[in-house]
């Protein structure tokens, strides 16, 4: 990529799109391509096309996407599938037909069968079924990944595919029905914390295991995949590290400095004992982390510190 290049960020105002947006501004690339969901709907064929016709990006980062936590996934199964099936649909296609150099697909680690061996390998993927409850999400990623694989065996295009683990970073989503373990947990323990609460109740029995990686490091994966990578196969992104659900909420009571106590509620479910990430093909390629969970999770509390108080001055 040339720092001139038109470089559009499809869902730039998310966590991960957003935190692509910095690391390119902060490389020197300035002719950065965005749109909000309100400017262009992704889902709109017409609207698509017509974007990329006047538009011609050169690269293309495929950050938009409908997302959620578990039991968004579960309820909207109908939107998660249709959306993300037309979002990416809608990209891939107009890249092509408008001739974009690269494009970087962003899948997740739910496209893994829900029995794999863990770590999870590339190799994994369409090997078994897969956990029912975010079924319709892992299908429309898949499919995005075989589109990729698709267009470049067909048309040559050189388009390829990122799973990244749990992420976590700036411009996270803190709703409690609808966010991942990480900032669920950051928000009810400074809740917890604020309003002198005694206890801080968590789901399940604390043990299953899980990776989490800070979407700065993502951003900088993405970015050397997009310089450095140029094969059919989808890449992992993570640490290669995991993390107990118990240990990490022990982790964010500290850094949030609450006193009270955790209770597990074991009558909820724990979900899969264990996911990680196998993260030795992205490691061979010359790329690894480098921000530790506790350093993020410190940074991370700050920001949303900050913006809770922006919060209580706007009201
Ligand atoms: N978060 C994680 O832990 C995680 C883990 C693994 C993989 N990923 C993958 O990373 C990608 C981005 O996730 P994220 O966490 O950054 O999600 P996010 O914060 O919810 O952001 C998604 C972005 O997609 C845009 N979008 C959604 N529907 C759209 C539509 N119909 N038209 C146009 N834009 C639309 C939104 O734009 P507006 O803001 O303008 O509405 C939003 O900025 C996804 O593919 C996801 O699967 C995320």
């Amino acid at each position: 990529m040339q720092k001139e290049d038109k470089i559009y960020i499809a869902g730039h105002r998310g966590m991960v799109g957003s935190a692509i947006f910095r690391k390119l501004r902060a490389m020197g690339f300035q002719n950065l391509l965005c749109r909000t969901s309100s400017e262009l709907d992704l889902r709109n064929q017409q609207a698509v096309a017509q974007f990329f016709a006047e538009e011609k990006p050169d690269y293309v980062f495929l950050a938009a996407a409908k997302v959620g936590g578990i039991q968004a996934n579960n309820i909207y199964r109908a939107e998660f599938l249709y959306d993300n099936l037309a979002i990416q649909n809608n990209i891939i296609h107009h890249s092509y037909l408008n001739g974009v150099k690269k494009l970087l697909f962003l899948g997740s680690s739910c496209i893994y069968p829900k029995m794999a061996p863990q770590p999870l390998k590339e190799e994994y993927l369409l090997t078994g079924l897969l956990e029912p409850t975010n079924e319709p999400y892992a299908i429309a990623k898949i499919a995005g990944i075989k589109m990729c694989e698709a267009y470049r065996s067909q048309y040559g295009c050189n388009y390829i595919s990122a799973m990244p683990t749990n992420l976590y970073g700036p411009n996270d989503n803190y709703d409690l029905n609808n966010s991942h373990v990480l900032p669920a947990l950051i928000r009810k323990f400074h809740e917890a914390k604020r309003d002198r609460e005694a206890f801080v109740e968590i789901w399940g029995t604390g043990s299953p295991k899980r990776e989490f990686l800070h979407v700065d490091d993502l951003a900088e994966a993405c970015l050397f995949l997009m310089e450095n990578y140029n094969e059919e196969t989808l890449v992992n992104v993570g640490t290669g590290e995991d993390i107990s659900i118990k240990e990490l909420a022990l982790l964010i009571k500290d850094i949030v400095g609450y006193e009270g106590e955790l209770r597990f509620d074991t009558s909820k479910p724990d979900g899969t004992p264990r996911k990680l990430m196998d993260v030795s093909k992205l490691n061979k390629l010359g790329f690894s982390y480098s921000i530790g969970l506790e350093e993020g999770i410190k940074a991370v509390y700050e920001e949303y510190q900050s913006r809770e108080t922006d919060l209580q001055k706007q009201s």
